[in-house]
């Protein structure tokens, strides 16, 4: 009997996979998006995110209108559908509505491309209008003339969004559209190895995303800038979580052992929106928080460098960007829609059924009395 003798638990440094897609370099601090740094694409838009992933490269202005109006008529077709699955909204946790809306969505027999339109479309709409029910209000039709982060800001908040914001939005879709093989990404790629259909692989990523783990942080670390309140108390706060053998949210990470240079993206975004005259009201506590994290983390765990993850500079700068708490994680999802979608294409194109191993560790049936089988069977 063959065991695996190589087992790691959580798969760590297990490759998985080839790609083409992303390189996360742990060591160095570095993530490269189709030979992209990720400093460089910050001032791309969704659209040009979306082609760089699918197509290969960036794309010029024909092909980023093409993906800005199939995005739109995405948007359009998911408005329509609410009519069918507005019921799906009804949850109080919104990524269970998300979940829900897109399990809805039918599998049509259409190019993979028109598949991640409907998908990205459908979860800028379905996170809207859980928005706009929990207001109380009717959600907002999209505006196919716009482009997904904005129309997406607009129909949470019921008004065109200023351009700075527009901006940053672009800037948070663009940085964490992609990042290797991630436990959702992973996910996906195993729905689309048995060659299940796209929206089967992105429901099950979804569900992947949505623990604490790992995309379901970001919340909570607006709940520990809240709890921490001012900088003085930082330092006490961070050793009664860790003396309590909680963890911090938005520090650690699997692959990085330096600091996450999304962090650094999106740090970068928050002071470009303060120089634009929005001012986040967490920012100057938040890295003050982090120094003190970082040390308080340096000293609980000397072996290991526990380091900012893309999570924490999230929450502040989603904060500032008007969208609620309860939406950060939706709001990972719509971005990271492309980066999934570019891995089923990826791994259909492997075709090779993803099915690995187990240790067995429980008890054998005792071995068969067969001298006794036999006086039996005559
Ligand atoms: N706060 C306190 N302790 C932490 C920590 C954190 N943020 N991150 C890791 N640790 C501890 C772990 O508990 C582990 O301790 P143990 O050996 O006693 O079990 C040790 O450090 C080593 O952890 P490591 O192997 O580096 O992390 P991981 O790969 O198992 O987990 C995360 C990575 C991201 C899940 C983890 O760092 C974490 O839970 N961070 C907080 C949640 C978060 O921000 N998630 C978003 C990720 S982008």
């Amino acid at each position: 009997m063959r065991t695996n003798e190589s087992f790691r638990p959580g798969l760590e440094d297990v490759v998985v996979a080839e790609t083409r897609l992303s390189l996360v370099d742990g060591e160095g601090g570095r993530l490269v998006v189709r030979g992209h740094a990720i400093e460089s694409l910050a001032e791309r838009s969704f659209e040009e995110m979306c082609g760089l992933l699918w197509d290969g490269a960036l794309p010029g202005p024909a092909r980023s209108e093409e993906i800005r109006s199939g995005l739109a008529a995405g948007r359009a077709a998911a408005f329509r559908e609410l009519a069918r699955t507005s019921a799906v909204l009804g949850s109080s946790d919104a990524m269970e509505s998300l979940r829900a809306g897109l399990a809805a969505m039918r599998t049509e027999d259409e190019p993979l491309e028109r598949t991640g339109y409907r998908l990205a479309g459908a979860i800028a709409v379905l996170l809207a209008a859980w928005h706009r029910r929990r207001l109380g209000g009717a959600p907002v039709a999209p505006d196919a003339k716009r482009g997904h982060a904005d129309d997406l800001l607009r129909m949470l908040g019921g008004a065109p969004a200023p351009a700075a914001l527009v901006r940053g939005l672009d800037t948070y879709l663009v940085t964490v559209a992609e990042h290797g093989m991630n436990a959702s990404t992973f996910t996906a790629r195993v729905v689309a190895s048995t060659r299940s259909d796209a929206i089967s692989a992105l429901v099950a990523a979804l569900g992947s995303l949505k623990g604490p783990l790992h995309g379901g942080a970001p919340g909570p670390v607006l709940d520990m800038l809240d709890a921490i309140g001012r900088e003085e108390n930082a330092a006490a706060w961070l050793a009664g979580e860790l003396a309590a053998g909680r963890r911090i949210m938005g520090l650690g990470h699997r692959v990085y052992r330096v600091r996450d240079p999304r962090a650094h993206v999106l740090e970068l975004a928050l002071a470009e929106l303060e120089r634009a005259g929005v001012a986040s009201r967490y920012l100057s506590l938040a890295r003050a928080v982090e120094r003190a994290a970082i040390e308080a983390l340096d000293a609980h765990r000397p072996d290991r460098k526990l380091r900012t993850n893309v999570e924490f500079y999230t929450a502040v700068l989603l904060d500032v960007l008007g969208v609620p708490r309860a939406l950060f994680t939706p709001v990972f999802a719509a971005a990271r829609a492309a980066g999934w979608l570019a891995h089923v294409a990826e791994e259909r194109a492997v075709d090779r059924l993803i099915r690995p191993r187990q240790r067995y560790l429980g008890p054998l049936p005792e071995p068969e009395d067969a001298g006794g089988a036999l006086r039996a069977a005559g």
